[in-house]
């Protein structure tokens, strides 16, 4: 039998085919939402009751939706205009999503028509999921491209991965090639630090197993498993009920385990299990570039302590001719890193800096004894010898290209604030900074000491040396920052 929506007159026909030609489920209310009639699909028919008409519309709905009907009924009838709302139904188990539009048609009468979006809806939060999933693996991408540290690396992953898997608790256990072990790294969610101290071999405990099999491990329900975690008591206080791990592979070669733990039964679907594949990936990349980059930094580190021995043994050719230059060069090297760092030079330069002191003068290999260690004034013709040393220096060292970077300081450390020193008369900031801050040092670290033509000037005499000497040697800027170091002064 056809059902008819209201009582139609003839001329009403229409409008009930109208409706039918919808698949909403559809009621005519009064005002206060009582319903007058109504027209479904029969798909939807048995979520209603048995008896509808005359019931009211915020009855056959879960009380939570009554005010919200209520005020969508004030409003359709004060403005006369459409009204929507959204809302769930829990039906027989199920969640359904419906979007209503409540449509007045006379002062006393409106449509009430309801439609059952939950298949958009379902795409809806899957897309949301799915945005957030990229955003996460995004941050990822991003903390992996900044070299992050891998320890900081692995705690944001898992703050990721159980923030949007919902799970309770997750680590991850890295493989040690040295100590053959797969060794607790990183963690969330852990009531206790018991597991903290894992260490597994291949095949042992959970983890170990997911390892040597290279293949993910879900155990529904832990508590079907007795025995398993025995090895970590604590483990037992966790109360954990789930538990998946994962292997981080890279190149073929597995790194670690991806560990998840919840408190409770999970029903993960594909799209859970297929992001949780994407973030193991992902961790597993970021694990190999961390660890090629500390590999590639520890071999950086070992080829520049080749290079400092180099170096050191340059300036030893020097030192051999002269045990007082070697204490020298130990001195301002000293002082001018001293100096630099007190002027916030980065740590990066100071490296150059210091090879550059070190070397500063091993031109003066190149000058004759007599010349050198002349105990008198020089002659002009051996002063033009002396000031080649500075170039000689540049001469020697500029083919090792990685002691480029540390050539200002042997080539212009007798250039003059005031451009009337040597090899070039640069003057003022032309001046590379190194070689202004070691100017003073060297001076003052001369000045001090005996040499062949004269010997050493007091402490007192030599700061007044180099205070009248501000602006026309030396830096004026940097004369104050020096004689304060000298005196033992702190910021
Ligand atoms: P050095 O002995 O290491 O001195 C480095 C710089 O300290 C000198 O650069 C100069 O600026 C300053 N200095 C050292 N001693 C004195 C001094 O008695 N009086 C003053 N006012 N400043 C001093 P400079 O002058 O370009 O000399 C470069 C190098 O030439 C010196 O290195 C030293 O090896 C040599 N030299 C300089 N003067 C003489 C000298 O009178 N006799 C001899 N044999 N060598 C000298
Ligand atoms: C694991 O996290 O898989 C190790 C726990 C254990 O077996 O003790
Ligand atoms: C510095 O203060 O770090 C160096 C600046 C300069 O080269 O002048
Ligand atoms: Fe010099
Ligand atoms: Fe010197």
């Amino acid at each position: 039998m056809k059902k008819t929506l209201l009582n139609l007159s003839e001329s009403d026909i229409e409008l009930d085919v109208t409706f039918q030609a919808f698949t909403d489920l559809n009621f005519i209310l009064n005002t206060d939402g009582k319903i007058i009639d109504y027209a479904s699909r029969p798909f939807l028919s048995h979520i209603l009751p048995e008896k509808v008409v005359d019931q009211k519309i915020q009855d056959l709905l879960p009380p939570h939706l009554t005010e919200k009907i209520n005020n969508a009924l004030l409003s359709a009838q004060q403005t006369g205009y459409v009204n929507t709302l959204e809302y769930n139904l829990s039906i027989s188990g199920q969640e359904f999503w419906f979007d209503a539009r409540l449509v007045p048609i006379s002062d006393t009468k409106m449509i009430f028509t309801a439609r059952d979006v939950t298949k958009c809806k379902e795409t809806e939060n899957r897309l949301k999921r799915q945005m957030r999933q990229l955003s996460a693996l995004r941050s990822i991408d991003l903390a992996i491209a900044s070299g992050l540290d891998l320890t900081l690396l692995l705690s944001l992953m898992l703050d990721q991965v159980s923030g949007l898997l919902q799970i309770d608790a997750a680590s991850v256990l890295l493989w040690n090639p040295k100590t053959n072990l797969l060794e607790f790294t990183a963690d969330r969610g852990f009531r206790s630090k018991s597991l903290q101290y894992t260490r597994l071999k291949l095949g042992e405990g959970y983890a170990g197993r997911v390892a040597l099999h290279r293949k993910m491990l879900s155990i529904p329900d832990l508590r079907d498993n007795h025995g398993e975690f025995d090895r970590s008591p604590l483990f037992h206080n966790e109360g954990f009920v789930t538990y998946y791990g994962v292997p981080l592979m890279a190149k073929g070669r597995v790194l670690g385990v991806l560990e998840l733990f919840h408190r409770s039964l999970l029903h993960p679907d594909a799209d859970w299990l297929d992001f949780l594949g994407m973030i193991a990936g992902q961790a597993a990349i970021a694990i190999d570039n961390a660890m090629l980059f500390k590999e590639v930094q520890r071999s950086n580190f070992e080829l520049s302590l080749a290079y400092d021995a180099t170096i050191e043994g340059l300036s030893r050719a020097l030192d051999l001719r002269d045990r007082e230059t070697e204490e020298h060069t130990k001195r301002v090297t000293d002082t001018t890193v001293k100096l630099a760092t007190r002027l916030g030079v980065d740590a990066s330069e100071i490296v150059h800096i210091r090879r550059g002191a070190i070397l500063h003068d091993i031109g003066k290999v190149a000058i004759p004894d007599r010349i050198l260690f002349k105990p008198g004034p020089l002659a002009d013709d051996e002063w033009k010898i002396m000031r080649r040393h500075p170039s000689i220096a540049v001469e020697l060292l500029s083919p090792v290209s990685y002691l480029i970077p540390a050539l200002d300081i042997p080539h212009w450390h007798h250039e003059k604030w005031d451009g009337t020193g040597y090899p070039d008369r640069l003057a003022g900031e032309e001046i590379p900074f190194p070689a202004r801050m070691f100017a003073l040092v060297d001076v003052y670290d001369a000045l001090t000491s005996d040499r062949p033509y004269r010997s050493a000037w007091s402490k007192n005499d030599t700061i007044h040396y180099i205070k009248s000497q501000s602006g026309k040697h030396f830096d004026p800027r940097l004369v104050p920052e020096f004689l304060d170091l000298v005196n033992g002064n702190h910021h």
